[in-house]
């Protein structure tokens, strides 16, 4: 990493990290699809976890731009932006420009924001930067365990899915654009994304916590399909 993350910005890191806390919980308050300010409050605070324990075994890593790419992370998210994959890096980009942020800052956070995401089963969503691998393991994080069964319902209400249909097997999505066509039911989603994410995190302490969130998600399976046949 570059080290001019601060000093060519007008403004010191804590200012731009505060005032874009402000700005995301302003633009994020009220969401009802999983996608709301605590969403992104929880991705922060995972992904300082994450980046302290990486800093502990010796990686080098700038965690305002952890921070910083945390917060951003769904401004203009493709998902509410009509399909815009760019849409988001380009907001992240001028905000942190119009904050004095230095350019490495602003193209790092914009990097990240822009490869987080995931894009189908047999997509591979590779992040460049130790920064970037964080983030998006604390972002895949909130999309495990008890909140990412909670997030996946409200996200299914707010797209119009069904909850389950045993008559509808789920995809494997090869493609960015299959996967951001689907229409498919809110349990197949976790075959689809949530039960695949476990074995893609980056960090060691990702892979720690993505082990027990996943076998919550398996135990809520098991259980809602039991009582789906009334076998519970
Ligand atoms: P990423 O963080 O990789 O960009 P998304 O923002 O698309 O992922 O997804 C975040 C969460 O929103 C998912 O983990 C899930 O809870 C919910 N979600 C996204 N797409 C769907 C879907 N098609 N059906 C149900 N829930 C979904
Ligand atoms: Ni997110």
């Amino acid at each position: 990493m570059n080290a001019d993350h601060t000093t060519a910005g007008k403004a010191p890191d804590a200012t731009i990290v505060q005032a874009t806390e402000t700005h995301v919980r302003e633009r994020l308050s009220g969401d009802s699809t999983g996608h709301d300010w605590f969403h992104t409050y929880r991705v922060r605070r995972l992904a300082l976890r994450i980046a302290a324990d990486e800093a502990e075994t010796g990686a080098t890593l700038d965690r305002r731009v952890v921070e910083l790419a945390a917060l951003l992370h769904d401004i203009d998210d493709w998902k509410f932006a009509g399909g815009d994959e760019t849409a988001a890096p380009r907001a992240a980009a001028a905000w942190l420009a119009a904050q004095g942020a230095g350019p490495d800052t602003v193209s790092d956070v914009a990097e990240i924001v822009a490869t987080l995401s995931f894009k189908g089963a047999g997509v591979p969503t590779p992040m460049r930067t130790a920064e970037g691998a964080i983030v998006q393991d604390a972002d895949r994080l909130d999309a495990l365990g008890a909140i990412g069964i909670a997030r996946t319902f409200a996200y299914g209400g707010y797209k119009g899915s069904t909850l389950h249909d045993p008559g509808v097997p789920p995809t494997s999505h090869d493609s960015f654009a299959a996967y951001k066509a689907s229409s498919g039911t809110s349990i197949n989603h976790f075959a689809e994304k949530l039960l695949l994410l476990r074995d893609r995190m980056n960090t060691a302490s990702g892979r720690h916590l993505a082990a027990e969130r996943h076998r919550v998600m398996e135990a809520f399976l098991a259980r809602f399909l039991a009582e789906w046949d009334g076998q519970a």
